[in-house]
C-alpha cells in the first residue's frame, strides 16, 4: 500500500481551512503513514501545534531558528526524510513564495530543500484564487511537477460562493497516494463500469440488484492512481465519484450500453464491474401502476449484453468481466470468459464470508483466456483492484511471455 510506513510532511499554512488539515493528518496516520506536520506562524493562529502533534503522534515543526526544534527535527532532515510533501491548506502567499523560491520560514525552507513529490491543496477566497498572479504561480509549480488537488467549489468561509474551498481530506490523501505510486498504467485509457442498473416498471418503481459499485470504484481509483486515464460509467450507487476520474452517470442497462460503447472506442482496457440487469420491463408504464390494476405478470425483454458486443470489435483492447455467483463460481466464470471472449474474468461467490455485496472486501478467482487461474485470499477491494491491474501490466509486457497466473488443471 503506498502510504504504509511512508513519511508524509504536511505543510499547514494560515487559512481557515487549517481545521480540515487535522482530518487529513488523521486519515494519513490511519492509513499507516508517518506524518510530520510543519506549521507556518499564521497557521498557528487558527489551530494549535498541539492538535497536530496529538493527531500525528510526532513533534510539530514551526520555527527554523528554534534551537531545540532544529537539533531534534532539523529542517534538512525533515526535507530529506519526506517521501511526499503535501501543503494543505496552501494559501496564495505560500504558493507565491514557493513559485519565487523564497524561503523565509520553516515550511518554505523545507519546500526548497526537499526532493520529494509535492501535492498542493489550495484554499482561499474565490477572487484570490482567480487572480492572474495566483494562477500564474500555480501554473509554474505544476510545470515543475507539483500536483494540485482542488480547490473545490461551494460556499466559502469568507461569505462568497465559488472556487476556493480546500479539497476534501479524502481527495488530498488520494493525491498523496497517487504521487507515491509507480505510474505503471501511464498511457492506458481504462474504462470501468460500476454499480447497478435500474429498469423502470413505472415512474416510481424499478427492477434492480444489490450491487454497491464499490468494486468498480476501487478499480477506477486504483487505475487512476497508477497513471491511467480513467472513465467511469456509473449506474446506481451511493458512492462519491473518485477524484481525477471522468464520470458518466447512467440509469438503465440501455443507457449503460450506449455510454460504455461510446467510451470504449478510445479505451485500451475495459473493466465491466457493473451489475447490468439482464432483462427490463417490455412496456414500462407512463403513469404509476395502481393496486386496482392487479397486474398478473411483468413482461420482460432482454437488455443488450454490453461485454459480448464489445468482443465483436475488440482490437488490442483488453476486456475484463466479473462473474458474481452463488454456486459453481469457477465453472460459471470460465463459461462467461469463453462466451464473452474476455481476456480476464474475476469470479466471486457473493455468499462467501467477506465477499458480500456492499462490503469493503472480496474473495475472488482470476481466470484468464490462457486458462491460467489464481485464487486470491480475502483482500480489500482496492487490493483486488491492484491484483487485476497487475494482471493487465503483466499481460501488456508479455508480448512473448504468458502472464504469470498459476495454471490449475
Ligand atoms: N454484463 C454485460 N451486459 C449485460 C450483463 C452482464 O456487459 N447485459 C457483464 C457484467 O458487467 C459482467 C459480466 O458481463 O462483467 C458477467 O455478468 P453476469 O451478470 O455475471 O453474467 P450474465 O451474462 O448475466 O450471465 P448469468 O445471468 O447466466 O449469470
Amino acid at each position: 500500500m503506498p502510504l504504509d510506513g511512508r513519511t508524509v510532511v504536511v505543510g499547514v499554512s494560515g487559512g481557515i481551512a487549517c481545521y480540515k488539515a487535522c482530518e487529513l493528518v488523521r486519515l494519513l496516520v490511519g492509513a499507516g503513514a508517518r506524518v510530520r506536520a510543519v506549521m507556518t506562524a499564521a497557521a498557528q493562529r487558527f489551530v494549535t501545534p498541539l492538535t497536530f502533534q496529538t493527531l500525528a503522534g510526532q513533534p510539530v515543526a514551526t520555527d527554523t531558528f528554534d534551537l531545540t526544534q532544529e537539533s531534534e527535527i532539523g529542517h534538512i532532515r525533515l526535507a530529506d526524510e519526506a517521501d511526499a510533501v503535501a501543503i494543505a491548506p496552501a494559501t496564495a502567499n505560500v504558493i507565491a513564495k514557493l513559485a519565487a523560491g523564497i524561503a523565509d520560514d520553516l515550511l518554505t525552507t523545507v519546500l526548497l530543500a526537499t526532493r520529494a513529490p509535492l501535492v498542493l491543496a489550495p484554499a482561499m477566497n474565490v477572487h484570490m484564487w482567480e487572480h492572474p498572479t495566483v494562477q500564474e504561480n500555480v501554473a509554474r509549480l505544476v510545470a515543475r511537477g507539483a500536483r494540485v488537488v482542488g480547490p473545490a467549489s461551494g460556499s466559502l468561509a469568507c461569505g462568497y460562493e465559488g472556487t476556493g474551498r480546500l479539497a476534501s481530506p479524502e481527495d488530498v490523501v488520494e493525491e498523496i497516494r497517487h504521487v507515491l505510486t509507480p505510474q505503471d498504467l501511464a498511457g492506458e485509457r481504462v474504462l470501468v463500469s460500476a454499480g447497478a442498473t435500474q429498469e423502470p416498471i413505472d415512474p416510481v418503481r424499478y427492477l434492480s440488484n444489490r450491487s454497491s459499485g464499490k468494486m468498480g470504484f476501487a478499480v477506477a481509483r486504483v487505475a487512476r492512481r497508477r497513471g491511467a486515464d480513467v472513465t467511469l460509467v456509473v449506474g446506481t450507487t451511493a458512492l462519491t465519484p473518485p477524484a481525477g476520474v471522468h464520470t458518466v452517470q447512467v440509469t438503465t442497462g440501455e443507457e449503460m450500453a450506449r455510454a460504455v460503447q461510446a467510451a470504449a472506442a478510445s479505451a485500451t482496457v475495459v473493466v465491466m464491474a457493473a451489475a447490468v440487469a439482464d432483462y427490463r420491463p417490455r412496456h414500462p408504464s407512463e403513469h404509476k401502476v395502481k393496486k386496482s390494476a392487479r397486474p398478473a405478470a411483468l413482461e420482460l425483454e432482454p437488455n443488450p449484453d454490453i461485454l459480448r458486443r464489445l468482443a465483436t470489435r475488440k482490437g488490442r483492447r483488453v476486456l475484463i468481466g466479473f462473474a458474481a455467483e452463488t454456486e459453481h463460481v469457477v465453472r460459471e466464470a470460465r463459461r462467461k470468459l469463453a462466451e464473452k471472449r474476455l481476456d480476464l474474468i474475476v469470479g466471486n461467490d457473493v455468499t462467501a464470508p467477506g465477499a458480500a455485496f456492499g462490503g469493503d472486501t472480496n474473495v475472488v478467482h482470476l481466470i484468464d483466456a490462457a486458462g491460467e487461474e489464481q485464487a486470491l485470499p480475502l483482500l480489500s477491494k482496492e487490493e483486488v483492484a491492484d491484483r487485476i491491474l497487475d494482471w493487465v501490466v503483466a499481460h501488456r509486457s508479455a508480448a512473448t511471455r504468458r502472464p504469470t497466473l498459476r495454471r490449475v488443471r
